[in-house]
């Protein structure tokens, strides 16, 4: 099996920031994750260097742009070896080899007679580098660049997109598949209801000379998006490279919403006229929004990644983007939840539990891996959740469901936990006749801690190293780098030795850093900069944001509802939110199952998972409980609209 992956390719016009270094923490993720599966990968990014856009930046700088975007490519290339990113290729769409094949691309469409001159006078966004429609406007101004557009009149190259329209809609419509999230699939699907207008690929030498020269008329450079598409097949060899024939079957593109039209439109309408197959997948993510607000250059709250390295370390920022972004939605930064995450989730439960059992083992088996003796019926519990959270975090990473795979994972740190709680091995140690179920508990505890070593490794690769290292297991040791040998139980060797590791996620104070910049906080020029947001300020006894934002609070739409056998308070609900699960409500004394169909609701959506009356409950319906006259009624939350459900509540 093999997988390629791309991340768009960066306009140089900007420094990266935490959207850039979200998608491509993604796809670095991903990649990791199908080597751990045992596939071949190839994961590409890159710069997109010609346009408009990076003329202006360059003039701004007052340089050519020839070397400003040879500096911006730079920091982009040198920003991801900070996030332990790997790409196997970084594209640049200023590359020769690159610019000889979009040239061959465009004669070859041409010459099929898809590409025709026409004079056209229509509406310009020079920030979007495109002309757009009457109807995206919104108050006569482009959405994006909040200005009206411009209207030109010129005689330019048109790509004939509108032919490919019906096979486009004929693809989408038989390959649920090709663009997911469903919610985008719709959106390109809808766009599509309406006629397809052809697309304008070039832009006359008089007005931009920083393009690919069109092959057929040197009085034209090629329009931005018909070139930075092309990058997809370039990286890999088009048109006849023995990577190209390995990887483009296998294709799978990760963008975020800005640029689901180029993506799901522009390019695979290219790719039909060129008679290239479509690529398999179009991943879309969400927008990073900076408490709440639009990260932006104006109001000053870009996020940059250097930064936050610097502050809460890769692993942390690895693991918060990916856990904290429900892949597909819009997701909030705010300094407040990185805290929260690296105390709650990593200092507390996974690293407590790494520290305390590697601790026992140091001191009561001399730091060696005890052997395991007979599994009581706990034991086989535990290992049985083991094999649980390895078949659902599989599952999730391969679907873009990093969040949820990253929740999975965290329930067996929480099962783990738990087990050494029951098990008490510090009471085990003080009975001599128990010196062979205290082997067994330890073994366990640290095959637990080698579990999570070999899943978090595409996630946190620095710490998943460490943590390998502590258990005294090499790198590249299958056992914690391969699923298929890795993931099976009883595989740590007795008598082999633990190492001593640091911590490995100390505890985070934000208010204490806000406050003294002391050592544990940023330095003073590095605190002008800072990723920080001042925090809510919290009394004594009232919550403080943070902890409310742990809360992930959304609105379902109950899809199916059924009373439970044997109970007369609980009904059974399915809901969206937007995925589907299942959450038992204590209600069926107020509502019919029946006419509960269609509403939606706000629900707890983060609340661990228990088990009612047999039925396994993702989650909690909120409800107003009303005392009318000592008779108690529960009256369920609603919305004084419809929303799209999984919309965040907060
Ligand atoms: N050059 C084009 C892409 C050409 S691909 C053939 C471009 N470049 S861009 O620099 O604007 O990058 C857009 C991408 O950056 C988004 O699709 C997303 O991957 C990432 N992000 C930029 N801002 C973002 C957020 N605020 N949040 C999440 N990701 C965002 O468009």
């Amino acid at each position: 099996m093999t997988t390629y992956i791309t991340t768009p390719i960066y306009y140089v016009n900007a420094q990266p920031h935490l959207g850039h270094a979200y998608t491509t923490i993604v796809a670095d993720t991903y990649s990791r994750f199908k080597r751990l599966c045992g596939e071949k990968v190839r994961f590409q990014t890159g710069t997109d260097e010609h346009g408009d856009k990076i003329v202006k930046a360059a003039e701004e700088q007052q340089v050519q742009p020839r070397e400003y975007v040879d500096r911006i490519s730079n920091l982009f290339r040198n920003t991801w070896p900070l996030l332990q990113i790997e790409p196997d290729h970084f594209i640049r769409t200023t590359d020769t080899e690159h610019i000889a094949v979009v040239q061959s691309i465009l004669q070859k469409v041409h010459d099929s007679g898809d590409i025709y001159f026409d004079e056209y006078t229509g509406l310009y966004c020079r920030g979007c580098e495109r002309y757009l429609t009457e109807k995206e406007l919104v108050d006569g101004n482009c959405p994006d660049h909040q200005k009206p557009p411009e209207e030109i009149a010129e005689q330019n190259y048109f790509f004939r997109m509108s032919r490919y329209q019906q096979s486009l809609i004929d693809h989408i419509k038989s390959n649920p598949d090709f663009i997911t999230p469903e919610r985008y699939r719709n959106e390109v699907l809808s766009f599509l209801s309406e006629p397809l207008e052809d697309l304008c690929i070039s832009r006359p030498k008089s007005r931009l000379t920083w393009g690919i020269e069109l092959p057929f008329d040197d009085k034209f450079v090629t329009y931005v998006w018909f070139d930075a598409l092309i990058n997809y097949l370039t990286g890999i060899g088009y048109p006849d490279g023995p990577e190209f024939t390995a990887y483009w079957s296998v294709a799978e593109h990760l963008i975020a919403k800005d640029i689901l039209k180029p993506h799901a439109i522009y390019w695979p309408t290219m790719l039909m006229a060129m008679g290239v197959p479509l690529y398999k997948k179009l991943h879309v993510h969400g927008y990073w929004n900076v408490d709440d607000t639009k990260m932006s250059k104006s109001i000053g709250n870009v996020v940059r990644p250097k930064e936050l390295v610097m502050h809460y370390g890769v692993d942390t920022i690895r693991y918060f983007t990916l856990r904290e972004m429900s892949f597909g939605l819009d997701s909030s930064f705010s300094s407040e939840a990185i805290v929260s995450r690296q105390n709650a989730d990593l200092a507390n439960d996974l690293g407590n539990l790494f520290s305390r059992t590697t601790a026992m083992v140091r001191k009561y088996r001399q730091a060696k891996v005890p052997k395991a003796g007979e599994s009581t019926e706990g034991d086989r519990q535990l290992q049985a959740a083991a094999r649980a959270m390895l078949r659902d975090y599989r599952q999730q990473m391969a679907d873009f469901h990093f969040h949820r795979g990253l929740q999975t994972v965290w329930e067996f740190v929480g099962v783990a936990n738990k087990y050494i709680v029951e098990n008490e091995p510090w009471a085990l140690a003080k009975d001599s006749s128990q010196a062979a179920r205290l082997d067994t508990v330890l073994y366990n505890s640290l095959e637990c801690l080698r579990l999570l070593t070999l899943v978090l490794q595409p996630v946190m690769p620095g710490a998943a190293a460490k943590m390998a290292a502590g258990l005294g297991l090499a790198t590249g040791d299958e056992r914690i780098s391969s699923l298929a040998k890795g993931g099976v139980w009883n595989l740590l060797t007795p008598g082999s030795e633990l190492q001593t590791i640091d911590n490995l996620f100390p505890r985070l104070d934000d208010n204490k850093k806000e406050k003294d910049a002391g050592a544990a906080g940023p330095k003073k020029e590095e605190k002008d900069a800072a990723p920080v947001i001042a925090g809510a300020g919290a009394g004594a006894d009232l919550l403080d944001f943070a902890s409310f934002q742990q809360l992930d609070l959304r609105v379902a739409e109950i899809v199916a509802a059924e009373p439970i056998k044997k109970s007369k308070k609980l009904l059974k609900l399915t809901v969206k939110a937007p995925e589907e699960r299942t959450i038992v409500a204590g209600i069926a004394e107020f509502y019919q199952a029946e006419q509960l169909i269609g509403k939606q609701v706000i629900i707890v959506a983060n609340l661990k998972p228990a088990k009612l009356m047999g039925v396994h409950s993702q989650g909690m319906v909120l409800a107003a409980k009303s005392d009318e006259g000592g008779q108690e009624r529960l009256v369920l939350s609603s919305l004084s609209d419809r929303v799209v459900p999984g919309s965040k509540v907060a």
